[in-house]
């Protein structure tokens, strides 16, 4: 894992922003690997503008998204759909039946995880992922104890994960119980990962990552072993590395 240290949000949201302009622009039919909530939200501003300016086009990327709620449809404003669209989707220049999210109201979700996992593989795999740091160490929605064998799954969210998102619904009452998440097995397939770490919220779970061994108990901790991550932390975020 090498590490890039970086002022501040900006700082970092624009060297992830460049990093997948460089990837899209250098592949023929690149495909992405993206994350929501929090700590993405400045690197797709960029990205909104960079697109505008011209200086990259998304026309022939294919985008999969870590994560989606189950029970939510694409239209709620707390879906992961939403939120993409919102904030990405919407204001560049990709075809949407290129962008690819779990459909959190599918009836059958075995089925539907199964058909994600289908998906990936017919495009080759994931060239770039981003990633964020979950508070406990959790990438996409694998929280700790998830197998790192896991292919696309349901999961059980753990109340700390349900209680950090509950800042983008009315009452945690309303976070959903579980979600469809790519498996650890299935990010690891990723040719490249970005982990954007920004805050310090997440000093602590970055420390753990840094100096802690890696176990099933802390998700994120497998990323040591893949032979290409990159993680952009902020100093806030480094705060706490011992
Ligand atoms: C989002 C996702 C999660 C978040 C993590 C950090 O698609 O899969 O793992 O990346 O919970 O969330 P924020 O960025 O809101 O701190």
């Amino acid at each position: 894992m090498k590490i890039e240290q970086v002022e501040n949000y900006q700082e970092m949201s624009k060297y992830a922003c460049d990093a997948i302009i460089d990837k899209v622009n250098s592949l023929q039919n690149p495909v992405l690997g993206l994350a929501t909530g929090s700590t993405p939200e400045g690197v797709y501003n960029y990205l909104r503008e960079e697109n505008r300016n011209n200086r990259v086009t998304f026309r022939d990327t294919c985008t999969f998204n870590l994560d989606e709620y189950v029970g939510l449809a694409g239209d709620n404003p707390n879906s992961y759909r939403y939120y993409m669209n919102d904030r990405l989707f919407n204001h560049i220049d990709i075809p949407k039946q290129q962008t690819f999210i779990p459909n959190g109201k599918a009836t059958d979700l075995s089925k539907e995880c199964r058909e994600y996992e289908q998906l990936l593989e017919d495009n080759q795999e994931i060239d770039l992922q981003i990633l964020g740091l979950g508070l406990n160490g959790h990438i996409g929605f694998n929280e700790p104890g998830t197998s790192f064998k896991t292919r696309t799954h349901v999961v059980d969210l753990a109340l700390s994960t349900r209680e950090a998102n509950a800042r983008f619904f009315d009452s945690i009452e309303e976070v959903p119980n579980q979600a469809i998440t790519m498996g650890i097995e299935t990010i690891m397939n990723s040719k490249q990962i970005l982990l954007l770490v920004s805050g310090e919220r997440k000093a602590k779970a970055l420390d753990q990552l840094l100096h802690g061994e890696v176990s099933e108990e802390f998700p994120a901790s497998i990323l040591k072993t893949h032979d290409n991550v990159k993680i952009i932390a902020d100093k806030a975020a480094l705060s706490k590395v011992r």
